[in-house]
């Protein structure tokens, strides 16, 4: 289902929708009401998961959320369903934050970047350009003690992670051509909300705008915005391709997600469910982890196929030239995040990031 399709399927307005649900979940919230767990008492009423995200279905991360869903209510005989709410249609990306931490959704799957406005600036260590090779290392990263203590951090705020989800490399898309470091200047630019992102941008001569991923689409095609950087998979899902001439392949960042819960709802579940839904969540993490590449290497052929943008590889020369464009980016993020997680990511990688 695209973006479009959904919002067409509600007779009201996608922002009247949005602030009725957060006024429901503030007003339940303060009356100290659960909006989704009915409790013991209601012997028969399912446990109500609703997730929200940001992507459309047909995206690794929209597949994956399927799959937890299926495994999740079959598992537990129906005990348990989940309601899922793609493409931003209960929330946008900040909000789905607001809104897990007061109970109004209970689980979501927001990218790392966005995930700095909760637990710190080390989920920012993910947006560092080039950081990553491949897949392996970003895995090896998250599953090893950096992504525990990361997951951690995320606890003061009444949320606790349960898995890393992956999305892949990011390319730009603009209305010029963006090979060499000069082309960035007087582009507009969107990005998530991530200081790491905004100095990228600065680095690369840009400006810099920061918007909700549902946004983007109009802001490009009003030319609010000239170009932007994700995922093949959620540009061709987004059409962000039709509204932009330009695709450079720079795989010069990394997209991922962590899957978070409102801590006190997950805590409460009878514990033989919350075990049954761990184990659902495993095993639809690694499905999520075996499809991401082909998403989008499908949606990028599908992007090629379109005819609509011209689609260009960086040379290792030209990477070599943004990397040292964006050597300022390390320098402020050294004085913002952990020299933990530099130190680990160091002696898991083996070089220096
Ligand atoms: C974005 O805002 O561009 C991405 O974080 C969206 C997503 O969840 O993949």
């Amino acid at each position: 289902m695209t973006r479009h399709q959904i919002s067409a399927k509600s007779n009201q307005h996608p922002a009247i929708r949005r602030s009725t649900a957060v006024c429901s979940a503030l007003a339940l919230w303060v009356f100290g009401i659960s909006l989704s767990w009915a409790g013991p008492s209601i012997a028969d009423a399912p446990i109500v998961i609703q997730f929200s995200h940001v992507v459309t279905p047909e995206t690794a991360k929209g597949k994956a959320a399927m799959r937890f869903k299926e495994l999740a209510e079959s598992r537990t005989g129906n005990r348990v369903r989940v309601e899922i709410y793609p493409n931003s249609q209960l929330y946008k990306d900040r909000e789905e934050l607001d809104a897990l931490r007061l109970g109004a959704v209970q689980m979501i799957a927001p990218s790392l970047s966005k995930l700095a406005s909760l637990g710190g600036a080390d989920f920012e260590f993910f947006d560092l350009p080039f950081l990553f090779k491949d897949r392996a290392a970003f895995r090896t990263v998250v599953n090893g003690p950096v992504g525990l203590s990361l997951l951690k951090k995320l606890e003061p705020s009444g949320v606790r992670g349960l898995a890393f989800w992956d999305n892949g490399f990011k390319v730009f898309t603009a209305n010029r051509p963006l090979q060499t470091v000069g082309d960035f200047k007087n582009q507009r630019i969107r990005v998530q909300a991530s200081r790491v992102l905004l100095t990228q941008m600065k680095s690369l001569g840009a400006s810099v705008s920061v918007s909700p991923l549902t946004n983007v689409y109009e802001s490009l095609k009003r030319s609010q915005l000239d170009g932007q950087e994700n995922s093949p998979s959620n540009i061709y899902t987004q059409r962000l391709h039709e509204v932009q001439s330009n695709l450079t392949v720079s795989n010069h960042g990394y997209l991922a997600y962590a899957v978070i819960v409102n801590k006190p709802f997950w805590d409460k579940l009878p514990h033989d469910v919350r075990l049954t839904l761990e184990g659902a969540l495993r095993e639809a993490t690694l499905y999520e982890h075996d499809i991401a590449e082909q998403e989008n290497n499908r949606a990028l052929a599908q992007i090629r196929a379109s005819g609509k943008v011209k689609i260009y590889t960086l040379s290792a020369d030209e990477r070599n030239q943004w990397r040292a464009a964006l050597t300022p980016v390390y320098q402020e993020a050294r004085g913002r995040i952990s020299s933990e997680t530099f130190s680990s990511v160091n002696s898991l990688m083996g070089t220096p990031p």
